[in-house]
This record gives structure tokens, sequence and C-alpha cells, in this order.
């Protein structure tokens, strides 16, 4: 049996902090944020929204576009790294508000879990569900697979600049419009590491900046190198000698915790890739110096990280070979157009990668290219860390479902906060009713109870 993606749909919030006022805040070059990250805007979340109203929000969006009824619905699960509770799951909260539009009770039937895994928990929900539908247990109904977080980072990080917030919501079905998943060629690699993590009671994560963009690329390059002897083994690809895997992605969906470290580790896994084929001599001829090794080629990430000549020379190399016209056709066909909507709202953590792909799918649409048939590749990487990677075609439904995509709309009329503004809403300054914007046909949270008999319970009310 068939499982893919049937439609998707998005909440982000509509404050939001511009790259520009941020830097001059903090006394940062703003070239920096948009040329050195592609960092323009960052969403916020406002004094009375939580990663579970926005995933709320995101459902209700997806269930009344498609007018859904929860009967239509068994499974609801919600990936997030912004966990507010150490054993109540998101999805309940979720549950709970769209119970409000729908009725009491009317999702009673709707199995469904928290996940977690860092930035990569919501590929295995995906990937979890898909198998739910293949498996002939979802007696007709689909699932609904919500990730939703707050990308928040301690004021005057280096992370503090690659921040955002948002909601993503993917309706799975066994006749997808939009895209059916390639069928056991799913691949992962894991390792115990600690590149960002948040210990219990933190708001904001620990982060070792560079060491976690290196980690990300080598898992993901291991997760496709996993990928590629499944691929082989099941015959989905037929494999010509001097080809690449990644011949075969007619578009490449990366993890963006800002959208040039899209750029970063397609770049990386690009030039893996052509390293073994004989592409490589006129590569390396056109960029005009030597491929530089670490003096320590086994050694570990911050051995790797400390060798700063062999790091000026990498960066160099780097710069060089992504100004390649081979390269650059690459990135121009099967990266850019994910890489708008990241540079307008920002990390969204677990929703990063599929709100790549919802802007590859509009802004590629919207160059005329016809999307029926490409095969779209997915890198997703969790830090701590583990990495997925994954493939599926677009089906003959798609423009049914792209047609309608217009980011711009669903942003909606934004507000730009005032520095002072961010960093009120940054420390948790304001309460609920001190919101700045006053939302309509949204749920919104109202209260967090305090006292010792209740403490972290939830309020939430759709807003009329
Ligand atoms: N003009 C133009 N470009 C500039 C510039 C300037 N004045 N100054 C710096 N740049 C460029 C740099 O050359 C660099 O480009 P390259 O990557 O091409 O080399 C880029 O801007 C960033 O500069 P730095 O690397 O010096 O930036 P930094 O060290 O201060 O911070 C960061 C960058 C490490 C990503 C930091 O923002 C951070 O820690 N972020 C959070 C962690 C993170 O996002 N990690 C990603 C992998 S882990 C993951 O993906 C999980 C997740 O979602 C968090």
């Amino acid at each position: 049996m068939a499982a893919g993606i049937d439609d998707i749909a998005i909440y982000i919030p509509r404050l939001y902090i511009d790259a520009s006022d941020f830097a001059k805040a903090r006394g940062l070059d703003p070239v920096k944020l948009q040329k050195g990250l592609g960092v323009s805007q960052m969403a916020i979340v406002d004094a009375n929204q939580d990663p579970a109203c926005l995933a709320a929000n995101a459902c209700l969006k997806i269930m009344q576009n498609n007018k859904l009824s929860p009967e239509d619905i068994g499974r609801l699960y919600v990936s997030t790294e912004s966990a507010f509770d150490e054993s109540k799951a998101m999805n309940s909260y979720v549950i709970g508000m769209l119970e409000q539009v729908y009725g009491q009770g009317s999702f009673e039937h709707c199995g469904g879990i928290e996940t977690k895994f860092a930035c990569v928990s919501g590929s295995y929900a995906l990937y979890d569900n898909a198998n739910w539908i293949r498996a002939d247990e979802a007696d007709g109904k689909a699932a609904l697979v919500v990730v939703s977080d707050i990308a928040k980072y301690d004021m005057g990080s280096s992370g503090e600049m690659t921040q955002g917030a948002g909601s993503v919501v993917m309706l799975l079905n066994d006749k997808p419009r939009l895209l059916e998943f390639d069928p056991k060629v799913t691949a992962t690699s894991i390792k115990d590491e600690y590149d960002f993590y948040r210990p219990f009671g933190k708001e904001t994560p620990i982060v070792h900046g560079q060491y976690s963009n290196m980690l990300y690329m080598i898992q993901v390059r291991k997760a496709l190198e996993a990928y590629k002897k499944k691929v082989i083994k099941t015959g989905l690809i037929k494999m010509e000698s001097g080809d690449t895997i990644l011949d075969h992605m007619d578009y490449i969906n990366m993890h963006l915790p800002y959208s040039n470290m899209g750029k970063k580790a397609l770049a990386y896994l690009v030039r893996h890739e052509w390293r073994q084929l004989p592409r490589w001599k006129r590569i390396l001829k056109e960029i005009g110096m030597e491929e530089p090794v670490p003096k320590d080629p086994r050694g570990t990430i911050e051995s790797v990280l400390g060798d700063q000549e062999f790091m000026t020379k990498d960066h160099e190399f780097t710069k060089l070979f992504t100004k390649t016209q081979e390269y650059q056709e690459v990135y121009e066909a099967k990266l850019s157009s994910s890489l708008i909507a990241s540079t307008m709202i920002g990390n969204l953590y677990t929703a990063s990668l599929y709100l790549g792909f919802r802007s590859s799918l509009e802004f590629e649409y919207q160059k005329g290219v016809d999307l029926l048939g490409k095969r779209v590749g997915f890198g997703s990487y969790g830090s701590g860390s583990s990495a997925m990677v994954f493939s599926g075609v677009i089906q003959p439904g798609f423009e049914e479902v792209v047609k309608n995509m217009n980011l711009e709309s669903e942003l909606g009329d934004r507000r730009r906060l005032t520095l002072d503004e961010y960093e009120d809403l940054h420390e948790n300054k304001l309460t609920p009713e001190n919101s700045m914007i006053h939302s309509k046909k949204e749920f919104v949270l109202v209260d967090v109870k305090t006292d010792e008999e209740s403490r972290g319970e939830r309020r939430y009310v759709f807003n009329e």
C-alpha cells in the first residue's frame, strides 16, 4: 500500500524581528545575518502563544482547507523540542483545542504521541505514520503529523541570530495528492553527542555552534550512504557508472536551522559524492587549488575544528567549489527555492525541513516547473544526534494543492517588533493578557496555573 503527504499547512506567528534591527542592537554586521547566515526576519511568538497553540492553529487550517471532520483522522502526532511538560504529551493539548471547535470528545478515537529527538523527530513521526498506513492499520483514516517549535536561544549568544517559531502540519494518507514516499529506502544514522541539548527545566539550549554544524553534515552524509545502499539493494533507482545518488534527486530539502546551513550541507554532500567521480578532475581544475586535508584526517571533530590552517583552506576551497558552474546548477535547480521561506521566518527546529519543502513546492511551481514525477530527497538532522535521509515522488494530484500556496498571504500582516518589545517577549516579561496582537479565528493561550494543586495546567481559547 502507498503512503505519503496529501497536503501541508503552516502556521507562523505574525510578530517578527528584523535582522537589521537585531544586528544593530547586538553590534553585529547586518551582512553577516543576511548574507552569511541567510536570515532576514525571525518570527517570534506573542505572549499568548506556545508551541501547542501554533500546532493547533496549523491543524485547524489543514482540516478546514480539506473539509475534514475528526472522523477522518485516525492519528495525530506532534513532534517538538519545545515541550513544556515531562509527561503530558503535546498532542493532548492540541486535541483539546481542536475539540473546542469540533465538539467535546470528537477526537476520542484518535491515537498519537509527542515525539522527541531534537529537529529530526518529525521525520521519524512521518515514517512511523507512513508505515501505519502501509500496514493497512489506518482503516481508511488519515494521519496528521504536526511539527511545531519555538527556536529560542540565550540573549547575547551566537544562536540568538538563528531564532524563529512556527508549525507545519502534514496530512498523510494512502492516495496522496502531493508526494508518495519511496518504500524501503528510509535510512538513519545515530550517535550519542552533545552538540546541542536542553537539560530539564532550562528554556534555552546549550549549544556548541560550529561543532553542531559539522556534526550535522557528517551525520546526514552517513544517512545518505545508508540510503544509497538501500536504493541499490531495492533497485529503486538504476545508477549508471559516473552517477551519484544526488543526480537522481530532482529536489533536495535539507534541515534549515538557518537558510545558509542548507547551502553548506548541500555543498558538503555534493563535494563528497563528486570526489569519487571522473567529473572531479574537471572541477578541481576550475577551482584551481588542491582539496585540503586536515593534519589528522582520522581525528575528532574537535581536532578538525582546531586545525586552523585546514579550516581556513577548507573554507576557501568550499567557497570556490560553490562558485563552479556545475555546483551552481545543482544549487539553483535542487535547493534554492526551499530556502526562501526560511530566510523570511527563521529556524523552526522540527518544522524547518518541512517549511523548506513547502517553500520549494510553491516557488518551483511559480517558476513554471512541471513537478509531476519529480523525486524529492530529504536530509533531516536532529542534534544529540541523529539524521534521516528519505525520498518521495510528486504525484498527479499535486497541482490542486500547490496552486493555492501563497506564503506572503499566509504570513499576513506581520508586525515588526522594536528591540525592547522583542526583549520583553524573550525574557517572558509579558503575561498572555498583554499579547501584542489580538488575533481572530485562532487558538491562544489564556492562562498557565501556578498554584500547588494544578501547577502547569494550561487553558486555551479559540478567539472568534
Ligand atoms: N559579512 C558576510 N558574511 C559574514 C560576516 C560578514 N561581516 N561575518 C561572518 N560571515 C559569514 C561567515 O563567513 C559564515 O559563513 P560560512 O558558514 O560560509 O563560513 C557565516 O557568516 C556565519 O559566521 P560564523 O560561522 O562566524 O558565525 P558564528 O560562529 O558567530 O555563529 C552559528 C553561527 C554557529 C550557526 C550560531 O548561530 C549558532 O550557534 N547557532 C545555533 C546552532 C545551530 O544552528 N547549529 C546548526 C547545526 S545543529 C542543528 O541544525 C539543530 C538545530 O536546529 C539547532
